[in-house]
């Protein structure tokens, strides 16, 4: 019989490179399982990333998501029933916008996490995503920046931090450089995921 291992569940907004990097982690080594990929928006990426990968796929829209609903297999219910139906222990946030609601922390306490694609507390709260970011860094005139993963909780970008990494930011570097740089760091998010998951 298969050991049961930990069941993650990720939300994501945008391209998904973060989340296929999980899947196909979590696939090769059965350290922990992908149970589905949650997305707030219809026409983002991950959707068709986690089609292909073989992961279910559900989307919820801003207001459904603060609400705690989710219209799952044609029925309107409570997002976090869902959650628990599917095993959830883990949530984890690859490239996700949209605050996490108290009623989420409250549900899985330290078990969800965030990557953000700059060293935080520097670079991070409400608008701070993406190219925005890089933007700032480079805007700032700072030398580095590099990837921050931290448990979520009730503000943006705020919570304990579990891991993070550097890069230099020479004067050459343009947003899409930088971008380019951070995200290669971020390829080491589903192995501290592992470590993270196999110490609690
Ligand atoms: C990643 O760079 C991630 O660190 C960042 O969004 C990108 C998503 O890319 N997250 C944030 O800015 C959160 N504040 P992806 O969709 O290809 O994984």
């Amino acid at each position: 019989m298969e050991k049961s291992v930990p069941n993650i569940v990720i939300f994501a907004s945008g391209s998904g490179s973060n989340a296929e990097n999980i899947i196909k982690w979590a696939q090769n080594r059965k350290t922990y399982r992908v149970a589905a990929v949650l997305c707030n928006r219809k026409d983002a990426f991950v959707l068709t990333r986690a089609e292909r990968l073989g992961v279910p796929h559900y989307t919820f829209t801003a207001s459904e998501f603060r609400s705690n609903t989710l219209v799952y297999k044609g029925e309107s219910r409570k997002l976090t029933d869902v959650l628990h139906e599917l095993g959830t222990d883990f949530i984890i946030l690859a490239g996700f916008l949209l605050k996490v609601p108290e009623y989420l922390i409250a549900e899985w306490p330290e078990r969800i996490l965030n990557i953000h694609p700059a060293l935080l507390p520097s670079f991070g709260g409400k608008g701070m995503y993406g190219d925005h970011v890089h933007q700032a860094v480079i805007a700032a005139g700072e030398k580095e920046s590099g990837i921050t993963i931290h448990i979520v909780d009730n503000q943006y970008d705020h919570g304990k931090t579990i891991y993070q990494v550097r890069c230099t930011v020479t004067p050459e570097d343009t947003p899409e450089t930088l971008f380019a740089k951070v995200h290669e760091l971020e390829r080491a998010y589903p192995e501290v995921i592992e470590g993270y998951i196999s110490q609690l």
